[in-house]
């Protein structure tokens, strides 16, 4: 049997010319379980965490995984048998991880703006920690925690003021970005934490962006905060965990990350260079784990020539698939059934009534109406950022593992989408 690779990973691959994951067609799911369909590669989701592993094997660190990228209740299931932790954004997402089966301790609350309530949730339970990203929101988490009388485990998010070299909207660890708190103020907030009631100093994170594709920017990070934490510990305060965030790049087209463990055989190099080898370390890695674990299969409704351009009108849409849209990301598009037979260029966009609804441009396919196209690296910032306009139901979702098919989540009925809202009387 002839078998090709697709370059997002070896469950993705055709056996001849059908496109299969692990090992189901994929053409037998869209005519089974319809379009829009995201689908999921459970060996994928776990290859991509055994590179952390391995580039982790004998230290004392852990996986929290950011669930933002992805917080299907299935996969948060994957991963947290599989032992990780979890990077939450929201009360949300803590619920989601503890519907998943999480425990408390295995989360770690980051983002800029928690709410009382929030903290309160999260401090009832008793989470691993709080990544903290501003001086204000110390003295609302000390406040919250001696209400509650019990000291909130926080880590302060230090913005390391380096650059990620990725796209302006997903950097992060820059000044003028809004998060974390300044590198320059960094000791100062440090003294406030540790003389606040109720908090109890544990670590420091960082983050920087996301889709990041080269090691530099991880190293100068890594240095700064160090720098840090031996300023912080200097000062009498004692750091039990580095947080070194999450954003590794994944292969959507040409690009070239580095695998994780041959990142992080680069990143533990530096931290026992400067004897920091044998502390806690923890990462919030979200896209490198799942982005290239997922599809989303969609229809060809029409075809569309114009005098500019040739349009192919699917059935995703930026509601489904929002990247290409919000960054304008690039995902690979291939045909399900592959053909030989001349190509056509198009532009391959959705129905939402807006030109930035657009899926892929400049696109040689063969497809006709009626064909299944895919959709790639559509794990990670797709479903999760999915929407509902134009009243769009949202898509289904199958997770394969091997030959078995298991149905995730339905596509959103109208019925779904309804409730809740009420008309006036
Ligand atoms: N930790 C924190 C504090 C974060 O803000 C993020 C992502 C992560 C971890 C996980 O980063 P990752 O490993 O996935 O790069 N919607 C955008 C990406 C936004 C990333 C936001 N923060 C996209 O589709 O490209």
């Amino acid at each position: 049997m002839n078998l090709t690779s697709l370059p997002q990973g070896p469950a993705f691959h055709y056996e001849g010319d059908a496109l299969c994951v692990e090992g189901v067609r994929v053409a037998e799911l869209a005519r089974e379980h319809g379009t829009p369909l995201f689908v999921y590669s459970h060996a994928a989701m776990l290859g991509a965490l055994s590179a952390y592993q391995r580039g982790f094997a004998g230290r004392k660190a852990r996986v929290f995984y950011a669930l933002k990228a992805n917080s299907s209740l299935a996969v948060l299931q994957v991963f947290a048998r599989a032992g990780c932790g979890f990077d939450i954004v929201s009360g949300g997402e803590l619920e989601r991880v503890l519907a998943a089966g999480a425990q408390p301790a295995d989360i770690i609350f980051s983002g800029v703006g928690k709410t009382r309530r929030e903290m309160r949730r999260a401090l009832e339970l008793g989470i691993h920690c709080f990544n903290v990203e501003s001086e204000p929101e110390l003295d609302v988490l000390s406040a919250v925690a001696t209400e509650l009388g019990v000291r909130a485990p926080v880590s302060l998010r230090v913005n390391p003021d380096v650059n990620p070299l990725t796209h302006p909207y997903i950097s992060t660890g820059l000044k003028g970005n809004k998060f974390g708190i300044a590198h320059k103020d960094a000791l100062r907030a440090y003294q406030r934490a540790a003389a606040l009631p109720g908090l109890r100093v544990v670590g420091i994170d960082c983050h920087i962006g996301s889709q990041i594709t080269n090691v530099t920017p991880y190293l100068d990070a890594m240095d700064r905060i160090l720098d840090l934490v031996t300023a912080i510990e200097s000062a009498g305060i004692p750091i039990v965990h580095i947080d070194f965030g999450g954003g590794l790049g994944i292969v959507y087209n040409e690009e070239q990350p580095p695998a994780a463990d041959a990142l992080w055989q680069r990143l533990l190099a530096k931290l026992d260079a400067r004897g920091f080898g044998d502390r806690q370390l923890m990462v919030e890695p979200g896209r490198s784990l799942v982005g290239n674990a997922g599809i989303c299969v969609t229809e060809v409704l029409y075809l569309k020539p114009g005098e500019q351009k040739n349009f192919c009108i699917i059935d995703a849409a930026m509601n489904d698939l929002p990247r290409p849209a919000m960054y304008e990301a690039f995902h690979q598009i291939v045909p399900v059934q592959r053909r030989a037979g001349a190509t056509t260029v198009y532009d391959v966009v959705g129905p939402v009534c807006e030109s930035g609804d657009w899926i892929g441009r400049e696109r040689a396919l063969s497809a006709q109406p009626g064909e299944w196209l895919a959709v790639l690296s559509a794990g990670a910032y797709c479903m999760s950022m999915a929407s509902n306009y134009n009243s769009r139901g949202r898509a289904a979702e199958v997770l394969v593992d091997g030959s078995k098919v298991h149905v995730i989540r339905e596509r959103e009925s109208i019925e779904d989408q309804l409730r809740g809202e009420k008309l006036l009387p």
